[in-house]
């Protein structure tokens, strides 16, 4: 075999930073079952099969009204934390070093349950992140683009005061009709607050809230980006100043974003020169964590182990990390690509 040939991650898990990834969208049907018993809560599906059977979905609204609808089980400090703790054993499976990880604080205060309880449980589990599954991780709360600009303000006033152990804030939920400068006021305070600001953009909505989320939100990543590409000026941009897009191959696939994989633009990003890492979203619902994510994509496109390791080294300089913790992973990504050379030299 030849260092081209392709490579099989999952036997050998390429070292890699989880940048795109919400913690609501790790729950697994079975948890979701238990923690609704444990909660004493009837859920409207006759069993695990019955509620993986609607994981079809048509567009990002038609998953999101079954995403939120499942944090109905989330009640406790406790379910949070199990939630992750589920999620960080999976990943560190997956190969994952470093995780920085979403949460949405609003849709919790809506049905109820207190900043405390959903930071405090997510926050717990990650504080033993790296002596249980050797994973760094941090916490970014994300606001919801369909509610008023006005709440989002408010959360982020009581996430200060409370100091909420995270490291910045997002943008996520329905994105067509709610642009960027809708937040321009949340984004300008987390910013004074010293907090790091990022924004999914161009998902479903159009190119322009790509450039909306860099020139007035002034994030230093965007979430997604895939419209990028019907843009040619934005392109370039893009290019020249090497934004960390965090694309989400399977994701796009489920949402409809593209018509399959085979048609995704992941390999004309790559060549256009943009810095692109692949991340997993929801992957409870998409059917797949980081490693799915890239034995698909190799499957798909042949990627060879070089590029494999620039879509992860990508992912490491991405992320809001020190510079040590950047160079001890760039390095384990380097012993894994020669390793890989080494295992397919003829
Ligand atoms: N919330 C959870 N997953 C999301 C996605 N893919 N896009 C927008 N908001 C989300
Ligand atoms: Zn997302």
């Amino acid at each position: 075999m030849s260092a081209s040939t392709v490579p099989t991650p999952s036997s050998s898990p390429l070292p890699v930073a989880e940048l795109h990834l919400h913690i609501e969208g790790t729950l697994e049907p079975e948890l979701i079952f238990e923690l609704a018993s444990r909660n004493g809560i009837e859920l409207p599906y006759r069993d695990v099969a019955d509620l993986r059977a609607r994981y079809e979905f048509t567009d990002l609204q038609s998953f999101l009204d079954l995403y939120y609808a499942n944090m109905a089980v989330l009640v406790t400090e406790d379910d949070f934390a199990a939630m992750t703790t589920a999620y960080l054993r999976r990943a560190a499976g997956a190969g994952v070093r470093h995780a920085e990880i979403f949460i949405d604080p609003q849709a919790h205060l809506a049905r109820g349950v207190d900043l405390a309880t959903s930071i405090g449980g997510v926050a717990r589990a990650l504080s033993t992140s790296s002596a249980d599954f050797g994973i760094s991780t941090s916490l970014i709360a994300a606001f919801l683009r369909d509610q008023p600009a006005e709440d989002a303000l408010a959360v982020l006033e009581d996430l200060i005061a409370m100091e909420a152990p995270i490291i910045g804030i997002g943008l996520d939920s329905a994105e067509v009709g709610h642009p960027p400068s809708k937040f321009t006021a949340v984004f300008d305070r987390a910013r004074a607050a010293g907090l790091e600001c990022v924004a999914h953009a161009g998902e479903e909505g159009p190119p322009g809230y790509i450039s909306e989320a860099l020139d007035v939100l002034k994030v230093s990543r965007i979430d997604h980006g895939i419209r990028a590409m019907e843009d040619d000026a934005l392109v370039r941009r893009l290019v020249e100043e090497q934004v960390p897009m965090t694309v989400c191959p399977l994701s796009n696939v489920r949402l409809r974003a593209v018509t399959n994989l085979a048609s995704h633009p992941l390999p004309r990003m790559l060549e256009a020169g943009l810095n692109v890492s692949i991340h997993s979203d929801d992957p409870s619902y998409f059917g797949g964590y980081l490693d799915d994510n890239l034995d698909q994509v190799v499957g798909t496109f042949a990627f060879d182990a070089t590029t494999l390791a620039h879509l992860a080294a990508n992912s490491v300089r991405s992320a809001f990390l020190s510079e040590q913790r950047k160079v001890e992973l760039l390095a384990e990504i380097d012993a894994w690509l020669n390793g890989h050379h080494t295992a397919t030299a003829p």
